[in-house]
């Protein structure tokens, strides 16, 4: 008999339902995905600051989603075969066609090969998963030289939410995400050399709670992580939430959501 550890099969629920909840949100992904955008734009910027050296030949954009990034790859590297890559075949379907070819895979057991790729570019996926397994997945199909570009989420990520739902119960509400230092120390357990890192703040903005949550939520990103699914909030617990979250309402009328944004290059040694 085999016996499954139960925090691996925790793990593997929490994948499956992230993937899933990409899965539903595909179609109306793009309409509700300004953020998105901003950060490829903003990894695009930090890769013409830093990038140097030959011409990539082949490149992957790991957790493509809908291919938002794919625009700022063509500009940056016209001459360089691309591959799209998401778990969520949803996703894929609406890459534009022709962008890419397709790729219907985990970043963290990359159906690659050791050493074929010149660049890995990913924007906004890689905070879904286990820093040092999908670094060391990275590392692996990177060629010696190559370079991943990576945008993901740092802890500071939604702490308005984390703290207007702190008002309402003690339950785990809104997804945690690593500090700079993990990835840095999961890239050099990988093998992998930090040449770059930037750090800044991207902000989602709506008229109200419902609808930033409703953005959150359409682009995927309101799973918690492992654990015990939460029951939905009462009226009473919903209000007290609203009320908690009104603090940060802007002069402008709008209630931001705070996207604390780390930028890296990181590279396989030659
Ligand atoms: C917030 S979206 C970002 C998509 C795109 N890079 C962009 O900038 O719009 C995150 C994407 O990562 C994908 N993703 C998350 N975890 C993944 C994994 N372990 N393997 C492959 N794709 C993953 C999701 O399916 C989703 O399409």
């Amino acid at each position: 008999m085999i016996s499954v550890q139960p925090e691996a099969e925790e793990r593997r629920a929490h994948k499956r339902a992230v993937r899933q909840a990409f899965d539903r949100a595909a179609a109306s992904y793009d309409a509700a995905a300004a953020l998105q955008r901003e950060v490829s734009a903003r990894l695009a910027d930090f890769v013409l600051a830093h990038a140097a050296g030959p011409t990539p030949r082949r490149i992957l954009d790991g957790g493509c989603g809908t291919g938002h990034g794919q625009a700022a790859l063509a500009r940056l590297w016209p001459q360089a075969e691309r591959i799209a890559l998401d778990f969520a075949p949803a996703m894929l379907a609406h890459l534009p066609a022709g962008a890419a070819a397709r790729l219907c895979g985990d970043l963290e057991s990359l159906p690659l090969a050791d050493a074929s790729l010149d660049i890995v570019w990913s924007s906004l996926a890689l905070q879904w998963c286990e820093p040092a397994t999908a670094l060391r997945e990275i590392a692996r199909v990177l060629m010696p030289g190559g370079r991943a570009w990576i945008a993901t989420l740092g802890p500071e990520t939604l702490w308005e939410l984390r703290a207007a739902f702190a008002a309402v119960d003690d339950d785990r509400h809104v997804i945690s995400f690593h500090p700079l230092t993990h990835w840095l120390e999961s890239a050099a357990y990988a093998g992998l050399d930090c040449s770059a890192q930037d750090g800044s703040r991207v902000y989602a903005q709506a008229t109200d709670l419902k609808r930033l949550l409703r953005d959150i939520k359409q682009i995927g990103a309101h799973r918690t992580g492992p654990g015990r699914r939460r029951k939905p909030l009462g009226r009473a617990a919903w209000s007290r939430l609203e009320s908690a979250y009104e603090r940060h309402r802007l002069p402008d009328g709008s209630l931001p959501a705070s996207y604390d944004l780390i930028l890296l290059c990181l590279e396989k040694p030659a």
